[in-house]
């Protein structure tokens, strides 16, 4: 039996339903192999300003240095509520970059996957989606604007201005493409490379060091693209992508398109690895519109528990198990309130109940070991 240490970070708004139901998941996997989750809850995010003056306090960052991987729900509070929170306190500049700083995690794997199941759920006309679309969008996580010194002030002419810098040394471009390349070689061999080096000097050594590292790679065909280009060929032809990779800020809209060409950002999980500590969460925010309504479809955190499993226990094939039952649930006709698109008939039920039908699902599933 092995014990592995999970740090839980449910987060804010639709956060903690959706963490409840993967959390579930997680306790049948336990049923079905030698396997125990030492699951410990801490707080993190708005909520956890306020009750604790920190978005990301000291007792929550002590248990994700002990844990061997890290679940974290969306963080954030509606406009009005942030406006209350110092803007260095805010979750996303306060918590979320200090959470992905401090552990490295500059691998950030987000899958845009349409199985047929979930084809109606989409904008694109069927014969673009065509037997569906599985994508592995590669996201650069912890360089480049985001993470840039940045100067706010006023100039001579009393102007006031902001100065951000964008920042990459080859070490961390090397690092990120290799993670790409070597996907590339597991899956169709052919890798995206998603830049803007007509512009951007940033891009310009970005494919330097991509032609200095392909040629140890001969198995796989590096495709070159702009990324408003990019954009466009997500939209009208989707299935020409494999592994896609790019730095992160390009990654950060790239794959809230991705999203959209699925249907819904509530349908992308992600994982954010490091050499050493591994987090995983939805791509999506917290939608506090909709929280604790029971309406939210929990697929992205669940899926993200099944990342999990895959990148940092080894259990790719239970994690199989748990995206084949998740769309099995889809398939017998039911979806969530949130993911309910005209014109498409389901039978809409709660977050809990959605998620106790992918327990009972995976439950039904033969075991792996
Ligand atoms: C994402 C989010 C984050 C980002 C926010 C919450 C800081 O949009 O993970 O895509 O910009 O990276
Ligand atoms: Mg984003």
């Amino acid at each position: 039996m092995k014990t592995h240490r999970v740090a839980v970070l449910p987060g804010d708004g639709i956060g903690p339903e959706i963490t409840r139901a993967a959390l579930k998941v997680l306790r049948v996997v336990e049923e079905r192999n030698p396997v125990h989750f030492d699951l410990i809850q801490a707080p993190f995010g708005a909520q956890a300003y306020f009750d604790h003056g920190h978005p990301f306090p000291e007792t929550t960052q002590a248990i994700c240095d002990r844990a061997d991987a890290i679940l974290k729900g969306p963080v954030g509070l509606d406009y009005e509520a942030t406006k209350k929170i110092p803007v260095d306190m805010q979750p996303e500049r306060g918590a979320v970059l200090p959470l992905r700083a401090r552990y490295n995690t500059y691998a950030n794997f987000r899958p845009i996957v349409l199985p047929q199941a979930l084809a109606h759920f989409s904008p694109l006309r069927p014969e673009i989606i065509g037997d569906g679309i599985d994508i592995m969008l590669i996201r650069e996580l912890v360089g480049g604007l985001y993470f840039g010194t940045k100067t706010v002030g006023v100039d001579a002419d009393n102007h006031r201005y902001v100065e951000e810098t964008l920042r990459y040394d080859e070490i961390q471009i090397k690092q990120i493409l290799k993670k790409g390349l070597e996907l590339a070689q597991r899956r169709k061999g052919v890798l995206h490379n998603i830049h803007k080096s007509n512009v951007l000097k940033s891009s310009v050594l970005w494919n330097e060091v991509l032609e200095e590292m392909a040629p140890a790679y001969p198995d796989v065909k590096i495709v070159h693209m702009l990324v408003d280009a990019a954009a466009t060929h997500l939209c009208l032809n989707p299935r020409q992508f494999d592994v896609m990779v790019m730095e992160n800020m390009f990654g950060d809209i790239l794959s809230d398109q991705g999203g959209g060409i699925i249907g819904s950002l509530g349908l992308m999980p992600s994982a954010c690895i490091g050499d050493a500590k591994a987090y995983y969460e939805p791509s999506h925010g917290s939608a506090p519109d909709i929280a604790g309504r029971n309406i939210a479809n929990p697929y992205s955190m669940i899926g993200s528990a099944a990342m999990m499993l895959e990148y940092s226990f080894g259990m790719a094939a239970e994690a199989r198990n748990i995206w084949a039952a998740m769309q099995a649930v889809f398939a017998d006709g039911f979806s969530t309130p949130d993911l309910t698109q005209p014109g498409v008939k389901v039978e809409t039920i709660g977050t809990e109940a959605f998620g106790d039908k992918v327990v009972a699902k995976l439950r039904a599933a033969p075991r792996v070991a």
